[in-house]
């Protein structure tokens, strides 16, 4: 069994935007995640993930990048990233530093010399295509369409041709068949580790190789061909490179972003103990298992717990004695939990076995910023309220197919969007949630006087309360090795409400079952040998003579009887 300092972590995810301003200029910056610290260390989590606060034009709100060596004037200097990082190691937490490794942004120094001419020695850096002529008419190169909507082609006039850009225009994509692209990369990767970074999140990593420039037969004119710039062959090599080069002389931890369906045997190339690319992926298998990727449907938001199953087991059973998970739920591109597969009405005892299913699982669980206190999606009624460049693009589209019911596009476009998730941190009741002294550039959540850190710390029984002791349970106590490196079981699959898996290490083992019904229910358990109650998220959830009485959204983690 592989056992590494990684594994024993909790992860905490912070969009720096939106965490705490620190200055008063509506704009979360590092001083003051900083000043959040002793926070972090009260919830107790140990590895931070911090979304990109590289100088940027924040065209995407960072992962734009026109200096991987700055830090950008809204979210500080590079002094607050040293001081940071100092800060932290000394509570022992340590910090993963978001790697934007797919695309820059366009007026990063590489594109603007790029665009200037065919014989620009930083041309190659790009993907530069002269296009195809159709009927007399210059087009694109292929048809092929990017992630935030249109073209993934964008002409320029400067040296009149094309460049591929799989997210917005203004992030140009890198051509990593280049070697001096890798050399780049590769070197601002080491200056990073030296600066005290402990590892990194690759962004966008699926996507560094290109398959042959040949029309998608999907239907469209920009059909978002997935296969067209995911998960190709060259992409393990760039990744085998760089782990060779500079992650595994430095004892790093590398988590990729492997979108565009990454099967898991992919999962696997990419980060099994023996694939020399990365230690680990976080895969979107579990992102949309509800009734959402239909917009239409946004009466009630119903949970696909078979597909939530099926998406945990199968990476926990592929992974077992191959390699290491991250575990979260949804990150800063999605919907907040609570309203995704929660209960709105019933947050903290939905949010409570929500927090509960995944802590339990084996792998590193990663927090996103808000969800420890059941922050919710917000009720955007103006799409002049939004800032996230995707949003804005979607809710064209859909107005382009409903132009006479802007409700309805709107409505559509927030459903998934983006800034759901960014909405400023809930801190307190005072003022703009006590996230700014100004008004901040998204509007906190009209609920930040009921839902806030303050009042979920001071209260007793609270889902704060809860997530802490979930974590205090893996880090710190003598379940420890149960909870980190035991072994996966499925349980009860085809239960209807319930969500159960067990874990074994040595003789000991763990049973934990959770309930998506809004009803209360009872389970038949004379299979199993119960002994006491680790973890429960209601005084009513009890036992009697072997049928378990689960409350509403009821969750329970129970230790068996060891096998002698
Ligand atoms: C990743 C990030 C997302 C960003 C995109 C382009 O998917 O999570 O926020 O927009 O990459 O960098
Ligand atoms: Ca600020």
């Amino acid at each position: 069994m592989q056992k590494k300092w990684w594994m024993e972590s909790v992860g905490y995810q912070i969009y720096p935007k939106s965490f705490f301003d620190s200055n008063g200029d509506g704009i979360g910056d590092l001083k003051g995640i900083e000043e959040k610290l002793d926070y972090l260390d009260q919830l107790g989590v140990d590895l931070l993930w911090i979304c990109p606060f590289y100088d940027s034009p924040m065209d995407d709100n960072g992962y734009d990048v026109r200096d991987f060596r700055e830090v950008s004037h809204f979210f500080g200097s590079m002094e607050d990233v040293k001081s940071l990082i100092a800060k932290a190691k000394e509570k022992g937490m340590r910090i993963l530093l978001d790697l934007v490794l797919n695309h820059t942004s366009d007026e990063h120094p590489w594109f603007i010399e790029s665009r200037k001419s065919k014989d620009n020695p930083y041309r190659d850096y790009y993907l530069w295509h002269d296009g195809k002529w159709v009927d007399g008419l210059r087009k694109e190169p292929t048809n092929w369409g990017s992630f935030f909507g249109g073209s993934a082609w964008e002409y320029d006039v400067q040296s009149d041709s094309f460049y591929m850009k799989i997210f917005s225009k203004k992030m140009p994509d890198l051509n990593w068949s280049n070697p001096k692209v890798r050399d780049e990369m590769a070197k601002i990767a080491s200056l990073w580790i030296d600066d005290g970074i402990d590892g990194f999140r690759i962004d966008a990593v699926s996507h560094l190789d290109r398959a042959p420039l040949e029309d998608s037969t999907y239907e469209g004119e920009f059909p978002l061909d997935w296969f067209k710039f995911s998960n190709l062959p060259k992409v393990h090599l760039y990744l085998n490179e760089l782990h060779d080069k500079v992650f595994i002389k430095n004892d790093v931890v590398t988590i990729g972003e492997v979108g565009g369906e990454a099967s898991i045997e992919e999962g696997l190339k990419y980060a099994s103990y023996d694939s020399r690319e990365l230690s680990m992926v976080f895969h979107f298998d579990h992102n949309w298992c509800n009734n959402l990727h239909d917009v239409h449907q946004t009466k009630e938001i119903k949970v696909n717990l078979p597909c939530l199953k099926n998406a945990f087991f199968k990476w926990q059973d592929a992974f077992k004695d191959k390699g290491w998970l991250p575990l979260y739920w949804l990150n800063h591109d999605h919907p907040r939990l609570i309203s995704h597969y929660g209960s709105e009405k019933d947050r903290t005892q939905s949010g409570k076995m929500l927090a509960t299913l995944l802590h339990f699982q084996r792998g590193t669980p990663f927090i996103y910023q808000g969800e420890e206190i059941g922050m919710m999606n917000y009720p955007f009624e103006d799409i002049k309220e939004i800032n996230d460049v995707s949003t804005i693009a979607a809710y064209r589209r859909y107005l382009m197919e409903t132009p006479d019911d802007p409700v309805l596009a709107l409505r559509k476009a927030v459903i998934r969007s983006r800034d759901q998730a960014r909405t400023p941190m809930q801190w307190s009741e005072g003022p703009y949630a006590g996230f700014s002294t100004s008004t901040p550039y998204l509007s906190p959540h009209p609920n930040y006087k009921k839902i806030n850190v303050k009042k979920e710390m001071n209260t007793k029984g609270s889902l704060w309360r809860h997530y802490q002791h979930l974590i205090q349970l893996r880090k710190h106590s003598d379940l420890k090795d149960l909870i980190v490196y035991g072994d996966f079981h499925p349980e009860l699959v085809s239960h209807p409400d319930l969500f159960c898996y067990r874990r074994t290490y040595q003789n000991q083992s763990l049973f934990i079952l959770c309930s998506f019904s809004k009803k209360r229910i009872n389970v038949d358990l004379k299979a199993y040998q119960m002994d006491h109650l680790i973890v429960s998220n209601h005084p009513k959830n009890t036992i009697r003579q072997h049928t378990l009485f689960l409350e509403p959204y009821g969750a329970v983690v129970y230790r068996l009887k060891e096998e002698l």
